[in-house]
């Protein structure tokens, strides 16, 4: 051994030829093997002095120990253990001088991030928000349906924007540290290529792993390359991109050997199809020989079935609320460049609107980076979540589908099936709709097969070209399952053979969107029949968003809902009733608008003599603080004074049948005597409001009957449970005799159920009314117009 290397001995040297003839290796193929020069073989095999670690690398190559290969005596060997640690000291310097080197080719390959729609690339540190990862990949869960039937709530969708119980999350840094062969697994746009440039850049700088060298390496580019060249090896791909640092082929190696590189390999799923297996080879063997370093490969999660040795998965994370926070504040500062200030009140705005009731479906969808970079930008319009959600909804479609994709000139697998992404969505609105309809939100992979079958036979006309499909439908479908799910992410396997959409936001929209696909009368039909399901209530405002005319679709909704209580003579009589009511208050407000407001009121009523009995309160068809239905005709309803006064009189009605249900009921005085302190107060507002001077007196002279709560809780219940029931009856015949209100309808318990599903249909109609394009004056006018009506009312 010398200073400089270490020599191969006589022996060393007959042994390393014969193993290179058993390889069937020659000096110039180890040379391209090891990626080095030719020079330094030559020497080995010529028993001159080569550096330690070329020295080391060809014989671990050649499968020799390289001491033996040296020679070197038993105490040579421990004496070079001990100045190894003399090496590691030269070993850091190099690093230091390499990352040095490195500085300026990490920073233009990593430091900036080409963003979907956004001309300049934005510096990395400008819009990079923490990263975390789950341990336990979705995927790979053995969940039953039930399972997760019982994890899935309709209201909040698959997974909302939520303040999420960050113990079940490791930061992605953490898990980096923690684990020196990561396979990091997550959807399109979830963020895996922008944490590993950041993982390059962090490191270079010397904050992550300081004694370490980062290298990223785009595995597509990769590819491309050994496509063109079989000799060509991850070691080339490192040794080449370092000499273009300035970094001699060498020291790569001792680098290499000694465990001193962050090697980052990202998009495995973006090789091509027929390059995989080769590529997964390379990377297997690469890191088996060089198995000191520490490695991180990215992939979408579907699509790497293969397992690295040795390799740990994890998988990106969700955003939560506090993650969606930081990214729309820096986003509006690095991306709409807004000054700081400006930047986090727009995105404190964002966030304010984002956790409005009225949104929940955008915050599915915000859980995704690249979804959630798609609802700043068209928040970034208007400053303001106005926009149609159809049109959010078809682009964050086309991104997951092709233009995150195109961006990056990847081409998947899909060019095969020969389908485009025109059939691509209609093949998706089918599987949406038909497992919408069914109820499905997670379907086996034996439900899904069949409906592509059905789609490729049924359609065959959108395979055209492609006979070899239509011959294979059965196989083919099984590839066209894997597409959707691999390539485009808007399915998901979220247990094993077990799938959803990603976003059920999504499902929805493609449902809609199906039915606007198939424009005619027996979709939209079908559509109506759901009209009280409110699980159905999106597919509605979505489908009436995109329909040229909505006119037919609105006109038949119109036709279900009075079909709906056509056939009960008693809810006939109420909706006679409130036309009349409605008809005698002077108003300057639209009929159906004032029909609404007294159908709330009514409501409230109810609410109360429900009490007591079984069925759930918060079912009583309009929940006395939502005056929902007449908010979306006229806005805020406005003060005017005869409604005023019904209002209050109907709340102290209501008031009064609270203090029943708890004087019979409930044993605590200090809660009777809370709702008796209610029924004061709003008693003396109807007062104030009363002008009618006999009706005044006489509900003056009934209020005076109520003894005195505050002196006496146990006096008071005591009188309440003797005359009470009295007392409201004659309450009630005065409000009817003199405002034509708080009739007791004595409504069953059905009908109760049957007016609050007509309530809500109503509410709906509008609603799809104010979402309709291009609906005429005069047909607004005619729905609101007979909003409400009893059927004699309509049909005159
Ligand atoms: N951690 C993050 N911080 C800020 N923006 C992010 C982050 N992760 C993703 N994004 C945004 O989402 C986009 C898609 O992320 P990317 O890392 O390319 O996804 P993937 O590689 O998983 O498909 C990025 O261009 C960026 O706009
Ligand atoms: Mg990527």
């Amino acid at each position: 051994m010398t200073s400089q290397g270490l020599r191969a001995s006589l022996e060393g040297i007959r042994a390393a030829k014969t193993a290179l003839t058993d390889k069937t290796l020659s000096q110039h193929k180890l040379a391209i093997a090891l990626g080095i020069t030719r020079q330094p073989v030559s020497k080995f095999f010529a028993g001159e002095p080569v550096s330690r670690s070329c020295f080391v690398q060809i014989c671990q190559h050649l499968g020799l120990s390289w001491q033996k290969i040296a020679g070197l005596p038993e105490d040579r060997i421990s004496e070079l253990t001990a100045t190894s640690h003399g090496n590691n000291r030269d070993l850091n310097i190099l690093v230091q001088e390499i990352r040095q080197k490195r500085q300026d080719k990490i920073q233009d390959q990593c430091g900036n991030l080409q963003i979907l729609d956004i001309a300049q690339a934005i510096p990395l540190v400008d819009i990079y928000t923490i990263v975390y990862v789950l341990e336990k990949i979705t995927s790979q869960r053995w969940l039953e349906m039930g399972d997760l039937l019982k994890e899935f709530c309709f209201e909040s969708g698959f997974k909302r924007l939520e303040k999420d119980q960050i113990s079940q999350k490791l930061s992605g840094l953490e898990a980096v540290l923690l684990y020196s062969k990561l396979m990091i697994l997550g959807k399109p746009g979830s963020g895996k290529t922008t944490f590993l440039k950041y993982l390059a850049v962090e490191c270079n700088k010397g904050k992550l792993q300081p004694n370490l060298v980062a290298i990223f390496i785009s595995l597509k580019d990769f590819a491309e390359d050994f496509k063109d060249n079989s000799d060509f090896s991850l070691l080339k791909y490192i040794s080449q991109e370092f000499l273009s640092c300035g970094i001699e082929a060498e020291s790569t190696l001792s680098l290499l050997i000694e465990g001193k590189m962050l090697i980052l390999l990202d998009g495995l799923d973006e090789v091509q199809m027929d390059e995989v297996n080769e590529i997964n080879k390379e990377i297997r063997r690469f890191c088996q020989t060089y198995y000191k370093n520490k490695f991180v490969i990215s992939c979408r999660i579907a699509a790497q079935k293969y397992k690295f040795p040795g390799f740990t998965e994890i998988e990106i994370a969700d955003f939560d609320m506090q993650q969606a926070e930081v990214f729309v504040k820096n986003w509006f500062v690095a991306v709409a460049h807004e000054s700081r200030e400006n930047g986090e009140a727009i995105g404190n705005l964002f966030i304010h609107q984002l956790n409005l009731p009225e949104n929940k479906q955008l915050r599915e969808l915000a859980v995704t980076p690249i979804l959630l970079h798609l609802i700043c930008l068209f928040f970034q319009e208007k400053s303001e979540f106005t926009f149609k959600p159809a049109k959010l909804y078809e682009q964050a479609l086309n991104i997951l589908l092709s233009r995150w994709d195109e961006m990056k000139g990847i081409q998947r697998h899909s060019v095969d099936c020969n389908l485009n992404l025109a059939n691509t969505k209609k093949l998706l609105a089918q599987i949406a709709a038909i497992t919408f309809e069914q109820g499905n939100y997670f379907f086996d992979e034996e439900i899904i097969q069949p409906l592509i079958v059905q789609y490729l036979t049924k359609d065959n006309e959108y395979c055209h070209g492609s006979s070899k499909l239509l011959n294979q439908q059965f196989q083919d479908s099984a590839k066209l399952m894997k597409l959707l799910e691999v390539d485009h992410g808007v399915l998901v396997e979220r247990s094993q053979e077990i799938y959803s959409f990603s976003h059920l936001a999504l499902q929805e929209y493609l449902t809609a969107k199906n039915i606007v696909l198939n424009h005619q009368y027996q979709s939209i039909n079908q559509l109506v029949n759901h009209i009280t399901d409110k699980r159905w209530k999106n597919v509605f405002l979505l489908t009436v968003s995109m329909l040229p005319d909505a006119e037919a679709m609105l006109r038949l909704m119109k036709q279900k809902i009075d079909f709906l209580v056509a056939h009960d003579q008693k809810i006939q009589d109420f909706l006679l009733w409130l036309y009349q009511k409605s008809n005698s208050v002077t108003t300057q407000y639209k009929p159906g608008a004032i029909r609404a407001f007294y159908i709330v009121c009514v409501g409230r009523s109810l609410e109360v003599f429900l009490k007591g009995s079984n069925f759930p309160q918060h079912q009583v068809f309009c929940h006395s603080s939502s005056y929902g239905l007449e908010r979306a005709m006229i806005g805020n309803l406005a003060f005017s004074p005869e409604l005023a006064i019904d209002e209050f009189l109907t709340s102290t009605f209501a008031c009064a049948g609270e203090l029943e249900f708890a004087c019979n009921y409930i044993l605590n005085d200090a809660i009777v005597f809370d709702y008796a302190h209610a029924l004061n107060i709003a008693f003396d507002k109807a007062l104030n409001l009363v002008v009618e001077p006999k009706f005044k007196q006489f509900i003056h002279n009934l209020k005076k009957q109520l003894p005195n709560a505050q002196s006496n809780h146990h006096k008071f219940r005591k009188w309440w449970i003797e005359h009470g029931k009295f007392w409201n009856e004659r309450f009630r015949e005065l409000l009817v005799k003199y405002r034509n209100i708080c009739h007791d309808w004595q409504f069953s318990k059905q009908q109760i159920e049957l007016l609050q599903e007509y309530y809500i249909a109503n509410k709906l109609l509008i609603n799809c009314l104010n979402t309709a394009n291009n609906i005429k004056p005069a047909i607004r006018q005619d729905l609101e117009e007979r909003l409400l009506l009893a059927n004699t009312k309509i049909k005159k």
